[in-house]
């Protein structure tokens, strides 16, 4: 068991990076393990007030960045819901960041992905969820190989009616961004992407972004391969190497695991998902993590 770092750490420690416009710190938030720890369990609803509690405790430790989408509920939360409770009226300096495409219907089972046509009612679902009449980023998610143009070009329609600040992708292929960009700009790219399971896709559209001065948000950096299903117990399926460095820092895996993946580049936004308060401070502590380029370079060798 490794030593959790107690000491209070603002979220600016992570550095800043700019989403069009927006300029956020470079650790943020995932709102998926809101509504329950185990992604769309619709039986998994986790306390509310606990809930709150964590993202106005994320907002008081600097998180400025929070990644949401209205697909994300269980049977008695919504993620939406819940940051609307917590946090409106909504800071300034605070950047929300939704995703449409998917979608699930009333009894959570998940519907075909949207059709162009739709993906109007997506955007206004979330503002009606939001309480807002913009929406500061929205990503359309893939879920498939493509293409993407009819799609993104109803998005670049609503950006330009003003319902919609900027435009992200995610789970896409470096082909998608071209497409993409040839219609309207792209702040930032969602994929998944961690120490434990770095697909080589993500991998080249990590590289193109940092190019690019676009944002690479990857997903999972926590939860590796247990994916919706969550992270392992602190510890608990950890590489040697994971645990080596943790021990060095006197910090947990998951910080580690953190550090890493904003040691990939300042490009790079982390958006650690959890429900629990003790967590919270955890991920934006590693935000001051820094390893060391020996570090580094064994994390990249492990999983
Ligand atoms: N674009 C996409 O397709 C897509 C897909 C998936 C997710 N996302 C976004 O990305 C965000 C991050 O993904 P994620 O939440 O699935 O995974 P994650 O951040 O990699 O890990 C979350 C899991 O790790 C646990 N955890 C969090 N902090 C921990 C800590 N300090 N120590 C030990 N365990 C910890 C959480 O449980 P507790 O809640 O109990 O802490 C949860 O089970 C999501 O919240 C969502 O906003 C986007």
């Amino acid at each position: 068991m490794t030593t959790k770092t107690t000491q209070t750490v603002d979220a600016a420690a992570a550095g800043t990076w700019t989403l069009g416009d927006r300029t956020v710190n470079r650790l943020g938030f995932g709102a998926m393990r809101l509504t329950g720890s185990a992604a769309f369990d619709l039986g998994s609803s986790r306390d509310r007030e606990q809930s709150i509690r964590v993202l106005r405790r994320a907002v008081e430790l600097g998180v400025d960045h929070i990644d949401t989408a209205a697909f994300y509920f269980s049977r008695l939360r919504s993620a939406n819901e819940l940051i609307n409770r917590a946090l409106a009226p909504y800071p300034d300096e605070l950047t929300i960041v939704t995703k449409v495409g998917p979608g699930r219907d009333a009894s959570g089972a998940w519907l075909s992905w949207a059709t162009p046509g739709q993906l109007r009612g997506q955007v206004e679902e979330n503002l009606r969820q939001l309480g807002r009449d913009h929406l500061d980023v929205v990503n359309l998610r893939l879920n498939g190989p493509g293409p993407l143009s009819d799609h993104f070009g109803a998005l670049a329609e609503l950006r330009e009616a003003g319902l919609i600040r900027h435009l992200g992708l995610s789970n896409i292929g470096p082909e998608h961004l071209a497409e993409a960009q040839a219609i309207a700009p792209v702040v930032c790219v969602q994929n998944r992407y961690g120490l434990a399971s770095r697909p080589d896709r993500s991998g080249d559209l990590l590289r193109i972004c940092g190019e690019q001065g676009i944002a690479f948000v990857p997903f999972f950096a926590i939860a590796g391969e247990g994916r919706e299903g969550g992270a392992a117990p602190d510890g608990a399926g950890d590489d040697d190497a994971v645990l080596a460095v943790a021990r060095a820092h006197g910090a947990t895996p998951a910080q580690v695991r953190l550090a890493w993946t904003l040691g990939q580049g300042g490009h790079v936004l982390a958006i650690p998902g959890t429900g629990n308060p003790d967590h919270l401070a955890e991920n934006v502590a590693a935000g001051a993590l820094r390893l060391t380029a020996d570090e580094m370079a064994l994390l990249d060798a492990a999983r």
